[in-house]
């Protein structure tokens, strides 16, 4: 297979990634045969992913925007992806162009994409790291040269932590930001789940699909989501369905608020 340009050189065109696959859901260029392989596959079974991934990507403008009114200026995005369009340093920057931040991801496609798109940007930066050893994230150069931690930080988790099993302690790994973070800090988090019996058997055949090819996920329920805020206080209107929160017309509900699989909220730090 050719190697695109902007491929690291070290990365298995083979084997789909995480990012990669919800590269293409989102409609990006950046994924490989692959890559788009499994992406279509798992569309047979939920074709609705689309609508889905987009969705994601909505909450977190939404959230941004509404940090940005609570006078955030500085942005940790954790898992942050391969950028598209709508990206947290281009909705910060469009209200205040001195706002700070720093991506952070694991794959080295989205490092790579980050960097060439953050080239010349002396007001974000991108680290290639595990967001599950918070300590390691907290201390490298890129966050501490860009983020002031005596001052508010919007830590954001978008299509995040269903990665991050129960084994692998999410509560633990969230604490570790959070300690850092001054009072009036903020932690954003969508996630994908749904209650038990909501579970379609399209559903349980995308997840298995995936979960064969790309990687295990954790899916988790209202509740399950709300005791990630350990620590923070919930700002309304709490943990909701993707489309239901702070919706910016009516239009953006359309009924889907009811049965969409995944939950989201936004926490302040008390
Ligand atoms: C579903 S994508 C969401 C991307 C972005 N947050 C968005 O909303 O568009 C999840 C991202 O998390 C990254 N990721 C998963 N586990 C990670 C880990 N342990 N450390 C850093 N990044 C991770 C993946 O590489 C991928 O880019």
């Amino acid at each position: 297979m050719e190697r695109p340009h902007w491929a690291p050189g070290d990365i298995d065109l083979e084997r789909p990634s995480v990012a990669r696959v919800y590269d293409y859901w989102l409609g990006g260029a950046h994924n490989f045969a692959a890559d788009r392989a499994v992406a279509q596959q798992a569309m047979e079974k939920m074709p609705d992913l689309r609508g889905i991934v987009l969705n994601h990507r909505a909450f977190l403008g939404r959230a941004v925007r509404y940090l940005l009114g609570r006078g955030v200026r500085q942005f940790l995005d954790l898992g942050s992806g391969i950028p598209t369009v709508g990206n947290v340093h281009e909705i910060a920057q469009s209200v205040d162009p001195a706002a700070k931040v720093v991506y952070v991801d694991i794959d080295a496609v989205a490092v790579a994409h980050s960097r060439s798109l953050l080239d010349g940007n002396k007001q974000a930066s991108v680290l290639h790291a595990d967001i599950r050893d918070p300590a390691a994230v907290l201390a490298s150069v890129e966050v501490n040269d860009l983020l002031d931690f005596e001052e508010p930080i919007g830590v954001l988790m978008i299509a995040l932590l269903h990665f991050v099993s129960d084994q692998e302690k999410p509560l633990d790994i969230i604490g570790g930001y959070r300690d850092r973070l001054a009072p009036g800090s903020f932690l954003a988090i969508s996630h994908a789940g749904y209650e038990a019996e909501e579970e379609t058997d399209e559903w349980r055949e995308a997840r298995r699909l995936y979960e064969r090819s790309v990687t295990n996920t954790t899916l988790r329920n209202e509740v399950e989501v709300a005791r990630l805020f350990d620590g923070f206080e919930l700002v309304e209107p709490g943990v909701v369905r993707l489309p239901a929160w702070r919706p910016q017309s009516p239009d953006d509900l359309d009924g889907a608020e009811r049965s969409f699989p995944g939950f989201c909220a936004v926490g302040r730090k008390v």
